[in-house]
């Protein structure tokens, strides 16, 4: 396992469609693990694959290690089968736009199916911050981020702080 360095907007590989993993074995538990570990180490509540730079759809969440019980949830191949007509107003921030916050309204609750490491299929229903979490992530293996969801001077000011500290960081 290895913290890998996470990458930041404007990058162009946040906004690749991701690949479906076809084999399941070392590589893929590797990048579960690489993800687990970076997500952990910068405090994130999920982690999708394209945000350590490699575009295959997997991604990890962890709703719950901030209150001391953590819970990780890996999902491989995800896809999302129902949302609720339910919207929710919730705070959404993502490690690839670090100190940015914002509101983000999204389905209160989503029923997902996915495969676990090893190949295995399975289905998670989920509300509250972890139906959130869930589609945020989803969203990063279509090049989706959070900041599309908002107003466009939301996002342009958003656009332009990150640009900002991509210039100065190079
Ligand atoms: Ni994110």
């Amino acid at each position: 396992m290895a913290v890998r360095a996470i990458v930041e907007y404007p990058q162009q590989i946040l906004r690749e469609r991701c690949e479906p993993v076809e084999a399941f074995g070392e590589r893929i538990g590797r990048l579960l693990d690489d993800l687990a570990e970076s997500m952990y180490a910068n405090k994130g509540v999920g982690l999708a694959a394209p945000q350590i730079g490699q575009t295959h759809r997997a991604v990890v969440i962890d709703v719950e290690q901030r209150e001391g019980q953590p819970k990780l949830v890996e999902l491989v191949n995800p896809e999302i089968l129902e949302r609720s007509s339910e919207m929710r107003e919730g705070d959404e921030g993502c490690l690839s736009f670090p100190g940015e916050w914002e509101k983000v309204v999204r389905p209160a609750r989503v029923r997902a199916r996915a495969f676990d490491r090893r190949g295995e299929p399975f289905e998670i229903e989920a509300e509250g911050m972890l139906a959130r979490a869930i589609q945020h992530e989803l969203d990063h293996l279509d090049g989706v981020l959070f900041i599309d969801h908002l107003s466009r001077l939301k996002r342009s000011l958003i656009d332009r702080r990150m640009r900002k500290r991509a210039s100065k960081a190079s």
